[in-house]
């Protein structure tokens, strides 16, 4: 992408000229899937794909948001409020304004001085709801733009906590912390395995040799806020309590798959057991990859990503037909070692880690067979893993 073309495009919508223009990377999950606020482990990566912000500061305390992503007739596409209101935006169309405010109220509270308004053009292109993070995307984006021009002194790590709490707390969703982590600490070519639950983390390269991951999209969106992802947050906690009558445990990524066993008894519930056994098992093959990315058996960890998604498919349930139709699609391929849903699923996206050799055969033929099946196209992106968000 080219940074004049973002300029031209800032100074089209506020008439003036523009300071700096900044990239937010979206993210992948390699694998380790509704583990992250269970306490778990995950294996993400930052991605290619990403959202432009052009900053321009403005003297009074208004700051002025465009999207070139909006829906709105274009006279009402500019959005305002001052910063010091520290209320969500709740008219409809305008919800996705409370990335970006969230941050700069969380930042304000913690103390830090930004002390004038600005004009922010942002243009994003990860579809929303495309199961590819592009509410981590802003979030983290509007921390970086607010940390370099109001010279923040915040570590990284603590503004990738405050994304998390906008998700939280600003917008409503109860995630955990992969996605922030994945775009705002995200490093070129490698995929970082973090423990959310002591958030120790270290990068591993995704050597993948001969192969790719490709990434498709259903291209059917999903809302996290409205969908059954806190409920499920909600069973994990429910299964975490039952088994607390004989354990002494907070999450369920304290625990292995043979005291899970032992006590799953406590539960005493079919779905909860099968949400419960999705955390522990998902957590457990999230080690056992790295264990064989270190290995350099990508055969191995191509069943384990398999598994993931039979896993989500079955117990955890939150793949769905879209989802369904490209990992097991994926899986009849010649060259493709293993594929699942990503993200927190019911539609958006899924990765495949297939033979460059055979890239293109693999993507006509999947998308041949998603699109008789599901009635229209399914969308493959070519990713690169890159850095966190930054100044271009
Ligand atoms: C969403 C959430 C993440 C994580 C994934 C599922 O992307 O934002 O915190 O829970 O779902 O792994």
């Amino acid at each position: 992408m080219d940074k004049q073309q973002f300029l031209d495009e800032y100074k089209a919508v506020f008439n003036e000229e523009a300071k700096d223009v900044f990239f937010s990377p979206g993210r992948i999950n390699v694998i380790g899937e509704h583990t992250d606020y269970n306490g778990g482990h995950v294996f993400p990566c930052a991605i290619s794909v990403g959202t432009y912000g052009v900053y321009g500061p403005r003297e009074d305390t208004t700051v002025a948001i465009y999207s070139a992503n909006s829906a709105k007739e274009e006279n009402s596409k500019i959005i305002t409020f001052d910063i010091n209101d520290d209320q969500p935006q709740t008219a409809k169309d305008e919800k996705w304004v409370n990335y970006f405010k969230g941050m700069l109220v969380y930042l304000k509270q913690r103390g830090f001085e930004i002390n004038h308004g600005f004009n922010f053009y942002i243009h994003g292109y990860l579809p929303y709801g495309s199961g590819l993070s592009s509410s981590a995307s802003i979030e983290m984006l509007m921390g970086d733009i607010l940390k370099e021009e109001f010279n923040l002194d915040i570590d990284q790590i603590e503004l990738v906590k405050l994304g998390q709490k906008t998700e939280n707390d600003f917008v409503g969703l109860n995630s955990g912390i992969m996605d922030q982590f994945a775009v705002g600490m995200g490093k070129k070519d490698n995929a970082i395995f973090l423990d959310c639950n002591t958030l120790e983390y270290k990068y591993l390269p995704l050597a993948l040799g001969d192969y790719e991951i490709l990434i498709m999209s259903t291209n059917k969106t999903h809302s996290l806020a409205g969908s059954k992802y806190n409920e499920r947050v909600q069973e994990c906690t429910e299964a975490v309590n039952r088994l607390n009558k004989k354990l002494d445990i907070k999450k369920l990524g304290e625990i292995d798959s043979k005291t899970f066993d032992q006590y799953t008894y406590l539960i005493n519930d079919d779905t909860i057991i099968r949400r419960a056994r999705h955390a522990v098992s998902e957590n457990e093959r999230t080690k056992r990859a790295i264990d064989a990315m270190e290995a350099g058996n990508l055969e191995e960890l191509g069943r384990l990503i398999n598994a993931s998604h039979v896993s989500l498919k079955y117990d955890y349930e939150v793949t769905g037909k879209e989802l369904d139709t490209l990992a097991e699609t994926a899986w009849e391929q010649s060259g493709c070692l293993g594929a699942r849903m990503v993200g927190g699923g019911f539609a958006g996206s899924a990765i495949a880690i297939v033979k460059k050799s055979a890239a293109e055969e693999f993507k006509a033929n999947v998308g041949k067979i998603y699109k008789e099946k599901i009635g229209y196209d399914a969308s493959f992106y070519d990713a690169e893993i890159v850095d966190g968000p930054h100044k271009l």
